[in-house]
């Protein structure tokens, strides 16, 4: 692996380079990664910065150490704060919302949440606003908010509302019990979970199938699925065909012709199997 990428700070966001992926570690993990208004700031700065990199085709977002993320920072993010003048709070809390569910839910590069351990209130942000995300079936989750007297505000409920039922989004809302990796899995707030000493080795043989796909593709796909969810049916309809239309124009290696050349004509792959060689139409491998 490559040494990390010079980013503002460099200290709070670990970068690793590694074919094609990039591992974005939240980087405070005495602190069980709680995510003060410093990390936020560096971590929005990372993905602005990962966007165009060359290096990055795909991110993983996860914890160093034994956390993924302990949630907002209470002391530096809530405590601190609250003698700043309102100007100053919205701010710091449009940064911290900005990276978790902004740039994450339209990033135009595929993006994971690996969650390897402790995630708790804020950080549910990001695990839902990345594309996929995999958990160690050891992780700890919690809505931990009413806990200590608050409710899972910065979009933290609309995000558990995206992807969990009523029914488990409220119970553990308002119960505020941990539940492990499998159960995450099992409510699909994650897709799947595995044991923490494959949880790296499944996310980069994830990470790799992705990026063998066709970018511009999946580039459109990702970004249609986001937004159909609030559409109507004709206006979806009308929506994707120009999307389509759209694709067809800009995609830089003409994935649809070859794609129907090689199973039609040469008959070396079946769209339904598995994807066309990408090598064959030019197109990178990285
Ligand atoms: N904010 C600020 N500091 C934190 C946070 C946090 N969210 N989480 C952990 N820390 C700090 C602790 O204060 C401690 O600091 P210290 O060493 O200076 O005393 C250090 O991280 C280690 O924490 P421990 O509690 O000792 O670690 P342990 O492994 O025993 O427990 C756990 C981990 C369960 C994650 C625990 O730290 C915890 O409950 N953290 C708070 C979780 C939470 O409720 N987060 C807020 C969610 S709500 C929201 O995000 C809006």
């Amino acid at each position: 692996m490559n040494d990390p990428i010079a980013t503002p700070g460099g200290k709070l966001v670990l970068v690793e380079f590694d074919d094609g992926i990039a591992w974005v570690s939240l980087n405070r993990p005495d602190k069980r990664n709680a995510m003060n208004p410093a990390l936020n700031a560096e971590m929005l700065g990372v993905l602005d910065a990962l966007e165009t990199d060359e290096r990055c085709g795909l991110v993983v977002v996860t914890g160093a150490g034994d956390a993924y993320s302990a949630g907002m920072d209470l002391k530096e993010f809530f405590r601190e704060s609250d003698r700043l003048a309102p100007e100053a709070w919205l701010q710091i809390s449009r940064v911290a919302q900005t990276w978790q569910i902004d740039r994450l839910r339209h990033y135009p590069k595929p993006t994971i949440a690996m969650v390897n351990g402790w995630c708790f209130g804020g950080a549910f942000n990001s695990v839902v606003s990345c594309d996929l995300a995999i958990a160690a079936e050891e992780a700890v989750f919690g809505l931990s908010e009413v806990n200590w007297g608050i409710i899972p505000a910065g979009n933290v409920l609309k995000s558990v509302a995206s992807v969990m039922s009523a029914r488990d989004g409220l119970y553990y809302t308002l119960t505020g019990e941990t539940f492990d990796g499998s159960r995450a899995a099992e409510m699909k707030l994650v897709n799947i979970a595995v044991p923490h000493a494959i949880l790296r080795e499944h996310t980069r043989a994830l990470a790799r199938t992705l990026l063998s796909k066709n970018r511009a593709a999946v580039r459109a796909a990702k970004h249609a699925f986001r937004r159909v969810g609030a559409m109507s049916w004709d206006d979806s309809d009308d929506y994707l065909a120009a999307k389509l239309d759209q694709l067809r124009l800009t995609d830089p290696e003409g994935g649809r012709n070859e794609g129907m050349r090689q199973f039609l004509d040469d008959k070396t792959y079946r769209p339904g199997l598995g994807g066309y060689q990408r090598d064959k139409s030019g197109s990178s491998g990285a």
